[in-house]
């Protein structure tokens, strides 16, 4: 069982040139095999970006609000990620999405170069996620603390090294962000930014349920807005990942539901290490239209 497995943060592997947890690349012949459903919604994001949260808020919409229906399950399990797996604990996210019913949520966190490509032969919708660099490396180095699935972080200096060198599970942050931007109008996906969704959580909200062809009441909107609000998650035991065991994500080291804010990364960075970030996200963002706020 989950509990009882052996998890001691094992090293990445490269799957095509691209570092992905030791685990899941081990099950990577069917990641890439994996049969997609025209049905199929995906919600992809680079890690720590708000995956969870965005997967809360399509799993809201599709159940017109209703919470109670919302609580049936884990958020984990009403949106597997495919590529997952513990071997000996989990089975792999690709066996659990192929004997679900249709309409299946996918979660991944798989880049554009990784992408199984029947989720493109099938035309699958799909929603990204994606959040400012600075926030997103502060929460992963936290994540990466207290997960027993990823590698030691090492001190903050030698993480964000690692971050601007691309060494992290699903590899660099820079080509995962641009290469979704540059396929979002030939293909049928939903770009989202973090900072916009907390913002204004509403209109954000209100671009799901037409992405997803639903039409809902102001009441409902504003039912699901708190539903899905960071305090409401965080609270929540459906959504904050107190259902894994301590084993794996030890939450006393650093709780799944941190902060949930934009510019935490102004308690990190020193004055050098913001401006050594910025000379990679310039770079990074040069001969794009894509841009993030670091501030809301
Ligand atoms: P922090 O570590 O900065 O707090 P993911 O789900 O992709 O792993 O992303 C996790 C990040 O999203 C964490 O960021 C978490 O707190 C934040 N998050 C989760 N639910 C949220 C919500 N409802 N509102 C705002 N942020 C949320």
């Amino acid at each position: 069982t989950l509990s009882s497995a052996m998890i001691d943060r094992p090293p990445l592997q490269l799957v095509k040139g691209m570092p992905i947890l030791g685990p899941f690349a081990e099950n990577w012949k069917d990641v890439e095999r994996f049969q997609a459903r025209s049905d199929d919604l995906l919600i992809a994001t680079y890690p720590k970006s708000g995956t969870t949260w965005m997967s809360e808020i399509v799993d809201a919409v599709l159940n017109d609000g209703d919470t109670e229906k919302s609580r049936r399950d884990n958020i984990f399990n009403k949106v597997p990620m495919l590529e997952f797996w513990v071997p000996g604990a989990i089975p792999p996210g690709s066996e659990v999405l192929d004997s679900l019913p249709s309409p299946r949520l996918v979660k991944t966190h798989l880049p554009v170069s990784l992408f199984p490509k029947s989720f493109w032969e099938k035309n699958c919708k799909i929603i990204y996620v994606a959040r400012n660099p600075k926030d997103v490396v502060v929460s992963f180095y936290h994540f990466d603390k207290m997960n027993q699935l990823h590698p030691e972080p090492g001190t903050w200096e030698e993480y964000l090294e690692k971050f601007i060198q691309g060494n992290m599970g699903f590899g660099p942050w820079g080509a995962h962000v641009k290469e979704f931007w540059a396929l979002r109008q030939e293909r049928n996906i939903l770009y989202m930014f973090y900072e916009d969704m907390l913002e204004d959580p509403k209109r954000e909200i209100q671009k799901v349920i037409k992405f997803l062809g639903k039409d809902l009441s102001d009441d409902v909107l504003e039912k699901i807005c708190l539903q899905t609000s960071f305090k409401a998650m965080k609270e929540n035991p459906k959504t904050n990942y107190t259902a894994i065991p301590s084993t794996i994500m030890d939450q006393s080291v650093s709780p799944f539901m941190r902060k949930g804010i934009c510019g935490d990364w102004k308690n990190h960075f020193t004055v050098s290490q913001s401006e050594r970030l910025d000379e990679y996200y310039q770079k990074e963002m040069s001969g794009t239209d894509l841009s993030f706020r670091f501030l809301v």
